[in-house]
C-alpha cells in the first residue's frame, strides 16, 4: 500500500515534469511517457454536476462556477494526501512559487489564467492548467475537469465550438489508459445523456467507464433512478454511483461541504428507494473507489509503463549525451529532472514486483 501510494506520487511528479518541459523540441518519447500514465476526466453536458462532483471529491470549494460555460480550458487536477492535521494548500503549475491556502483565490485564479488564454470570451483553448492540491482530506487522484459538451453555440461564440468542445473532450477519453468519469443528471432520460453517448463511442464495452448520476433529488415526485444504478438501464463493468451535489440554493446560501456531504449521507439513508445501496453511494464513496480504481490500473500497467521508462531512460541519457552533460540551460535540468524521476519510478516498480514476488516464496 505504501508504495503504491509513491507510486501515484511519482506518476504525478513525472507528469508535472513533463508539462514543464512543455514543447522543448527534444525529450524523445516523452509524450509516450505522459500517455501512458493513466488519468481520469470528467465528461458530461453542461450543467451536468461536473463541476460539483469535482468539488467534492476534493472536498474543497475551488471552482468557478456559473451558469453556462464557464470551464473552457482543461484542468488538470492533481490530488496529494498530506499527513493528518497539515495545512491544506495549492499550487498552480505556471506560479510555482506560489503557495495557495485561500481557495477563493485558487478559483480566482483559474478564472484569470483561462482568460489570459482565451480572452474574455467565451473561446475555449486546449492548452490545460495545471493545479495541485495538497491536503490530508484527498485520495492521491488525478482528475482532468474538462468543458462540457453542449449541442449549440451561445451568443458570441463561433458555431465550430459544439464540435471543437466535443473533439477536446475526445482527444482525452480516446486514450485507453483515460478512465472517464461520465456525468449524467437523474432528471434527465439517460439514453440522451452526453457523457453515455460519448462513452459508448470510445468505451463500447465499458471496461473503463465510472457512470455517475448527479441530481437524483431533482427527479420528479414518485419516479426513483434504480434502473440506472442498478445496471438495467445501461451496463457498465463498473458500478454506477448516485449523487446528491449542492443546489444552486445551497450555494447561494454558502453552505459547506462538510454540511453538504452530510446532507447527501442523511439523502441516501433516509431514502426508501436507495436505503439499499447507500454504502455505495455519494462523493465520499466514489472518491474511494476511483482511488482504488487508479491503484489497480496502475498496478495491472507496471510492465507497460516500466518498458516506456526504460526506453525514456535511454533517450533521456543520449540526448543529454548530445546537448553537453554541463550545460546547465533550463531544459536540460528538465531533462535531470526527469531522467531523476524516470530512474525513482523504475526503483519502485522494481520494488514493488519484488516485494509481490518474495511473498509469494514465503
Ligand atoms: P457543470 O456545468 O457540469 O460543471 O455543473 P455544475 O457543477 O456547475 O452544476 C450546475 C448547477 O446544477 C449548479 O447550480 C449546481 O448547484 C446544480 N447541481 C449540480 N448537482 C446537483 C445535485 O445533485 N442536486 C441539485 N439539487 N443541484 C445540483
Ligand atoms: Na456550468
Ligand atoms: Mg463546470
Amino acid at each position: 500500500m505504501a508504495s503504491m501510494e509513491g507510486l501515484i506520487g511519482l506518476m504525478n511528479r513525472i507528469q508535472r515534469a513533463c508539462t514543464a518541459l512543455g514543447d522543448h523540441g527534444g525529450g524523445g518519447d516523452l509524450p509516450t511517457l505522459w500517455e501512458s500514465l493513466p488519468t481520469i476526466a470528467v465528461v458530461g453536458g453542461q450543467s451536468s454536476g461536473k463541476s460539483s462532483v469535482l468539488e467534492s471529491i476534493v472536498g474543497t470549494d475551488f471552482l468557478p462556477r456559473g451558469s453556462g460555460i464557464v470551464t473552457r480550458r482543461p484542468l488538470v487536477l492533481q490530488l496529494h494526501q498530506t499527513d493528518d492535521g497539515s495545512q491544506e494548500y495549492a499550487e498552480f503549475l505556471h506560479m510555482p512559487k506560489t503557495r495557495f491556502t485561500d481557495f477563493a483565490r485558487v478559483r480566482q485564479e483559474i478564472s484569470d489564467e483561462t482568460d489570459r488564454l482565451t480572452g474574455k470570451t467565451k473561446q475555449i483553448s486546449p492548452v490545460p492548467i495545471h493545479l495541485s492540491i495538497y491536503s490530508p482530506k484527498v485520495v492521491n487522484l488525478t482528475l482532468v475537469d474538462l468543458p462540457g459538451l453542449t449541442k449549440v453555440a451561445v451568443e458570441g461564440q463561433p458555431d465550430s465550438i459544439v464540435q471543437d468542445i466535443e473533439n477536446m473532450v475526445r482527444s482525452y477519453v480516446d486514450k485507453p489508459n483515460c478512465i472517464i468519469l461520465a456525468i449524467s443528471p437523474a432528471n434527465q432520460d439517460i439514453a440522451t445523456s452526453d457523457a453515455i453517448k460519448l462513452a459508448k463511442e470510445v468505451d463500447p464495452t465499458g471496461e473503463r467507464t465510472f457512470g455517475v448520476l448527479t441530481k437524483l433529488d431533482l427527479m420528479d415526485k414518485g419516479t426513483n433512478a434504480l434502473d440506472v444504478l442498478e445496471g438495467r438501464a445501461y451496463r457498465l463493468q463498473n458500478p454506477w454511483v448516485g449523487i446528491v451535489n449542492r443546489s444552486q440554493a445551497d450555494i447561494n446560501r454558502k453552505v459547506d461541504m462538510i454540511a453538504a456531504r452530510e446532507k447527501e449521507r442523511e439523502y441516501f439513508e433516509s431514502s426508501p428507494d436507495y436505503a439499499h445501496l447507500a454504502s455505495r453511494m455519494g462523493s465520499e464513496y466514489l472518491a474511494k473507489l476511483l482511488s482504488e480504481h487508479l491503484e489497480s490500473v496502475i498496478k495491472a500497467r507496471i510492465p507497460s509503463i516500466t518498458g516506456v521508462i526504460n526506453k525514456t531512460i535511454d533517450e533521456l541519457e543520449s540526448e543529454l549525451d548530445t546537448i553537453g552533460r554541463a550545460v546547465a540551460t533550463d531544459p536540460g535540468a528538465q531533462l535531470y529532472t526527469i531522467l531523476d524521476l524516470c530512474r525513482a519510478f523504475d526503483r519502485v516498480f522494481k520494488e514493488h514486483l519484488d516485494g509481490g514476488r518474495s511473498g509469494g516464496d514465503r
